[in-house]
C-alpha cells in the first residue's frame, strides 16, 4: 500500500488549482442514467471515487468516455438503455454514494436492486431518510438480505417530503428521484450545500424543473424526459480549504485559482480571527502567514453554511499549532475523531470527549508515522505533517485517493516536500 512521506519546516508559497468536487461530481455522473442522451461534464476531477462510480454505471449500461482537452478535464455519459438495474454489495460497500444511482433507476426503469450501505468508519450513516423519501414518491420498497428491492412499475408521484433533519445524501437522492415523477414535489428542511444548487443547475440544463436549490424548500415540477446537456462541475470547497489550511500551517502565501471563495466563509473568517492573513477575490483567494503564532479559536460543524465537518479535522491540525484551548464540536458524525490520536502522535496536545475535542496547542510538533482512518482525517495528518519537525509518513494514503486530486503535485509546486512511496519504496 502507498504511503505519503513528508519533510516538515517549508513554507508554502506559489499558486494551486482547485478541482471540480467530488462530492457533486459522483451525483452528477448518477444523474446521467436519467436521461438516454449523453450528458458531458466538464471540470470533472479525477479521483478514485469517480473511476469507481464510472465503472459501477458502466454495469448499469453507461458508456463513460474521459478526456482532457484545452478547456480542462471532461467525462462524457451516455445511458441509451439501462441494461441492468442491479449494484451489488461489494460495489455500494466500497463508496456509499454508488447507492445514490437507486432514485434514477426507479425513475427510469421503474425498479432496481440496490445493496444498502452498511456502516462506514465515521459513523452508522444509515439509508432511512432516502427510503422514505422514495416510498413517499411512490415506490415500494421491501429490503432482504442487505438489498432494497424498489418497485414502481407505473412512475412515481410528486410528493411532499420534509425531512426531520439535514441530510446532504437524502436531498440529492430525492432530486434525483422525483425531477421524472408526474406532478409536483416539495422537499422541505433540504440540505442547501452547494453541491446540491450545482446537481439542481445540471438537472435543470438537462429539463429538469427544479426551484429554490440552495434553500430549504426545494420545488420540483416532473417532466416526462430528461435530455442531454453540458455541465461544469463546482469548484471543490473542502478541498480549497483543506488547502487554505495547509498553508495557514505550514506559514507562507497561497493562491488558490478557480475557487468560490463564499463557499468557504466560515471557516475563512474562522482563519482570519486565528491570525491569517485572507484576501478574497473573484474567483481566487490568497491565505498569508509570517511567523506569527496562531490564535485559538473554537467551532462547532454545523449543515452549510455552517462549517462543514469534512473540513473539522484540518482544523483541527491547525489548532494544534495555535496559541490557547479550542473547543471542536463536531455535530454531524458520531465518530469522526479518529485523526485525534493519530495528530498526539505528531505531538498535539487533544481531549477527546464525546461530541467534544478540546485542543490545547503545542509549540510545535514532531513527524512520526501516522494512520490514515478516513479521506478527510488523512488530509488533517498531511497537512500537520507540512508543518511538524522532521519526516512524517502517513499510512494507508488510499483514503487520500478518493478525493484529492494530485494532492502531492499541487503542494510540492508550492514547495513542500511531500512524495509518494509506492509499495517497493517503503520502508
Ligand atoms: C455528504 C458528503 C460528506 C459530508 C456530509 C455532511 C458526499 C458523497 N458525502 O455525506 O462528505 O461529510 O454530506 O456534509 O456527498 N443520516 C441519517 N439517515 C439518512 C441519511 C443521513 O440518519 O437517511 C444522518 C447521517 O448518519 C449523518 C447526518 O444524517 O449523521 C448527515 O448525513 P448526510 O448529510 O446525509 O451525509 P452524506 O450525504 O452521507
Amino acid at each position: 500500500m502507498d504511503q505519503i512521506a513528508i519533510t516538515g519546516g517549508a513554507q508554502l508559497e506559489g499558486e494551486i488549482p482547485i478541482s471540480g468536487a467530488k462530492n457533486s461530481a459522483i451525483k452528477l455522473m448518477a444523474a446521467s442514467l436519467l436521461s438516454d442522451e449523453p450528458l458531458r461534464l466538464t471540470n470533472m476531477p479525477r479521483l478514485a471515487d469517480t473511476r469507481f462510480l464510472g465503472r459501477l454505471l458502466h454495469r448499469l449500461g453507461t458508456e463513460v468516455t474521459e478526456s482532457q482537452n484545452g478547456a480542462g478535464p471532461e467525462t462524457v455519459l451516455h445511458t441509451p438503455e439501462i441494461v441492468s438495474a442491479f449494484a451489488s454489495y461489494d460495489l455500494v460497500r466500497k463508496m456509499r454514494a454508488s447507492f445514490n444511482v437507486l432514485g434514477p433507476l426507479i425513475a427510469r426503469t421503474g425498479h432496481a436492486k440496490v445493496s444498502l450501505p452498511g456502516g462506514c468508519s465515521i459513523g452508522a450513516r444509515p439509508v432511512d431518510l432516502h427510503l422514505k423519501a422514495l416510498e413517499a414518491l411512490g415506490a415500494s420498497i421491501d429490503l432482504h438480505e442487505g438489498y432494497v428491492y424498489a418497485q414502481a412499475p407505473r412512475g412515481l408521484k410528486g410528493a411532499e417530503i420534509s425531512f426531520p433533519f439535514v441530510s446532504v445524501g437524502a436531498t440529492e437522492h430525492t432530486l434525483l428521484a422525483c425531477v421524472l415523477a408526474e406532478g409536483e414535489t416539495v422537499i422541505s428542511n433540504a440540505a442547501c450545500e452547494p453541491e446540491i444548487e450545482d446537481l439542481a443547475d445540471c438537472l435543470n440544463a438537462m429539463g429538469a424543473k427544479v426551484c429554490g436549490a440552495g434553500t430549504p424548500t426545494i420545488r420540483v415540477t416532473g417532466v416526462a424526459h430528461l435530455h442531454g446537456a453540458t455541465h461544469a462541475v463546482v469548484p471543490d470547497r473542502i478541498e480549497a480549504g483543506t488547502y487554505a489550511m495547509a498553508a495557514g500551517m505550514a506559514g507562507g502565501e497561497v493562491t488558490l485559482t478557480g475557487v468560490r471563495p463564499h463557499h468557504i466563509a466560515i471557516l475563512l473568517d474562522k482563519m482570519e480571527e486565528a491570525g491569517v492573513q485572507v484576501t478574497r477575490g473573484n474567483g481566487s483567494c490568497t491565505l498569508k502567514r509570517n511567523g506569527a503564532r496562531l490564535r485559538a479559536v473554537d467551532l462547532s460543524t454545523d449543515p452549510y453554511p455552517g462549517f462543514a465537518t469534512d473540513l473539522q479535522a484540518q482544523f483541527m491540525a491547525l489548532m494544534t499549532l495555535a496559541d490557547g484551548e479550542s473547543v471542536i464540536r463536531e455535530t454531524i458524525f458520531e465518530n469522526r475523531f479518529m485523526h485525534a490520536p493519530e495528530l498526539s502522535r505528531l505531538g498535539a496536545d487533544i481531549t477527546v470527549s464525546g461530541g467534544e475535542a478540546r485542543v490545547r496547542g503545542v509549540g510545535g510538533l514532531e513527524g512520526a508515522q501516522v494512520m490514515a482512518t478516513d479521506l478527510r482525517a488523512s488530509v488533517s495528518l498531511v497537512i500537520a505533517g507540512l508543518a511538524a519537525r522532521g519526516d512524517t509518513v502517513v499510512n494507508r494514503v488510499y483514503h487520500l485517493d478518493r478525493g484529492f486530486e494530485r494532492l502531492e503535485a499541487k503542494l510540492s509546486a508550492c514547495g513542500a516536500r511531500i512524495r509518494r512511496l509506492s509499495d517497493d519504496e517503503e520502508g
